[in-house]
């Protein structure tokens, strides 16, 4: 097998959106075209994940929330295509942004009437930040919306993006008519009732020629000029090494429900997302195409067969081979490890496989040895920097509601923080445990799963704060940090990592505080690039 070629075919990436906007509806679509799933409705119905179903899907599915990362895998055109499916609810944007870590691109899914959302806006933040490139698409076009202009404004805006349309589309709800390819120069015309047909393209290389209103009408066919004139005036070219930096970011339009515009957008995206880039390390950059293996835990899933409590650690490769029942070195734990039974995933099962590449993701069966953020390697010490711990926004004291399954608590406890669930916070002044989580809803889960996984019950107290801040001082033996220490004991706590933590129960003292102390430095995230 050509290492290189491997590599080279591989596209790793997300899909991101606010609720709603299309992003599962998208993602089956797509499924559709590479021929991994034989009908719609897969994916929302939840066959694909049977798999994984488990008890404690059964109260997201009851919510309707999609909580698993999970990974679809799918090949197109000699592609091999891994979607990262990310939750959508704020509640679980953690969840998200760690997945982020690991893609190596991301499609971004807009709807046309309700334009630029909140959490698009806080997912979209992220992928600035790491340079990541980003396609939008401009979903359900079939319905009323915004005005296609209006909307790339809005994206600019809100997103902080710079924008160039690769299609158009021709009229909108009631009357749309289609789509003009910038990129291929064609156009795909819609009829309402498409629904899974892939639709015939008519190659336009000349927008002028005459046959255009033969086949759209005169107005629509004089409207297209227009808006292609102004989209020409208005926007850069595309230009592949600015969408690569994640300086550029190429817009779709397109309606996935009715499987129009996705054709497209595939055909574009295998053509310029990159394959498996590069990743920072502590150490170093490590290179895709480096011979030696190495990977990174960026999401435990607990529970696949509640029987066997056992927990799949999913890992990104980095660079190398992942081979079966080859000895890999777990970095933090500085020892040597076999796994058996890695699984890979493909759109409707999971199998176990031989060998993985750079760009994969390999489920590796656990009990109990991985922490999100773990570094596998083939013996070098490598740790993969910029997996995000963002300060929680909701905290109450755990209490124990059972004397007889402390233990059973404790353990329950443990282990779902190291799968990134929440975080927990013990207190300085008198050991008491805090969980910290980015949505309310955590609290539910943590305690059915404690109950259904673990036997163990416990009850929750109220703790009113504001913050969690991460304590940096360059000096610890400084006057001024000893000072602190002393001063807001009462608001001190150590996180999992034995990590000094300030909570802060106000945004007022969180600022007297950065006032007063300022050679103390306060961090909202931990560990992140
Ligand atoms: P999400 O994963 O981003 O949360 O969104 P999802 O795909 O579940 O889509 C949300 C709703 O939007 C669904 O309707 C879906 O059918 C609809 N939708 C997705 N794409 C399009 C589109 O191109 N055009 C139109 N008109 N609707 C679209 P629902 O009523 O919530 O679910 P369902 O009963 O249809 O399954």
């Amino acid at each position: 097998m050509d290492f290189e070629k491997e590599i080279a075919r591989r596209r790793t990436f997300g899909i991101i959106s606010h609720p709603d906007a299309g992003k599962t509806t998208l993602t089956e679509k797509l499924l559709l075209f590479g021929g991994a799933i034989q009908e719609a409705g897969a994916v929302k119905n939840n066959k694909i994940k049977k798999s994984a179903t488990s008890d404690f899907m059964e109260i997201e599915r009851q919510r309707g929330i999609s909580v698993a990362t999970s990974v679809l895998a799918f090949i197109y055109k000699d592609k091999k295509i891994n979607i990262l499916d990310t939750p959508g609810h704020k509640d679980f944007a953690e969840d998200t942004f760690r997945t982020l870590t690991a893609v190596d691109s991301v499609i971004v899914v807009i709807d046309v009437a309700k334009g630029v959302e909140e959490q698009t806006e806080k997912l979209v933040e992220v992928c600035r930040m790491r340079n990541i490139p980003m396609i939008v698409f401009i979903n359900k076009l079939d319905r009323e919306g915004k005005d296609a202009f209006d909307l790339l404004d809005e994206v600019e805006q809100k997103l902080g993006l710079s924008v160039t349309p690769l299609s158009f589309p021709i009229g909108m709800g009631f009357d749309f008519k289609g789509i003009y390819n910038i990129y291929e120069k064609n156009i795909n015309l819609f009829s309402g009732n498409s629904k899974q047909n892939i639709e015939e393209t008519i190659a336009f290389t000349d927008i002028e020629s005459l046959e255009l209103e033969n086949i759209i009408g005169e107005s629509a066919a004089a409207e297209l000029r227009d808006n292609l004139e102004l989209v020409s005036g208005v926007y850069p070219e595309f230009d592949m090494n600015a969408y690569l930096n994640g300086t550029q970011q190429p817009v779709f339009f397109g309606s996935a429900l009715n499987n129009f515009g996705v054709r497209e957008l595939l055909d574009c995206f295998i053509d310029i997302a990159p394959a498996p880039r590069a990743k920072m390390a502590e150490e170093r950059l490590v290179e895709s195409d480096e011979k030696d293996f190495s990977g990174f835990v960026f999401k435990i899933h607990a529970n696949m067969d509640p029987k066997h409590r056992d927990r799949l650690a999913f890992i990104k490769i980095v660079s190398g081979t992942f081979e079966r029942n080859k000895p890999y070195l777990h970095v933090r734990h500085d020892k040597k490890l076999k796994f058996s039974s890695p699984n890979a995933f493909f759109a409707e099962k999971k199998e176990i496989v031989d060998i993985s590449f750079p760009g994969d993701i390999v489920g590796l069966h656990d009990t109990g040895n991985f922490k999100i953020g773990d570094t596998l390697t083939n013996g070098e010490k490598l740790n993969y920097r910029g997996i995000p711990s963002f300060s929680p926004e909701h905290f109450r004291y755990i209490n124990n509601a059972d004397p007889m399954k402390a233990k059973q608590l404790g353990k329950g406890i443990d282990q779902l923080m190291d799968e990134g669930v929440a975080q927990l916070f013990t207190l300085e002044m008198n050991g008491r445990k805090v969980i910290g989580t980015v949505g309310a809803l955590q609290y539910e889960v943590i305690q059915y799963r404690l109950e259904h996984e673990y036997g163990a019950k416990c009850t929750y107290e109220n703790f009113p704060v504001y913050k969690a801040c991460w304590v940096e001082v360059d000096d610890p033996n400084h006057e001024e940090f000893k000072e602190f220490k002393r001063v807001k004991q009462k608001f001190l706590a150590q996180d999992k990592r034995g990590q000094l933590v300030f909570l802060a129960d106000s945004a007022f003292s969180l600022q007297m505080t950065q006032q007063k102390y300022p050679s103390v430095t306060l961090r909202f995230t931990s560990e992140l690039t």
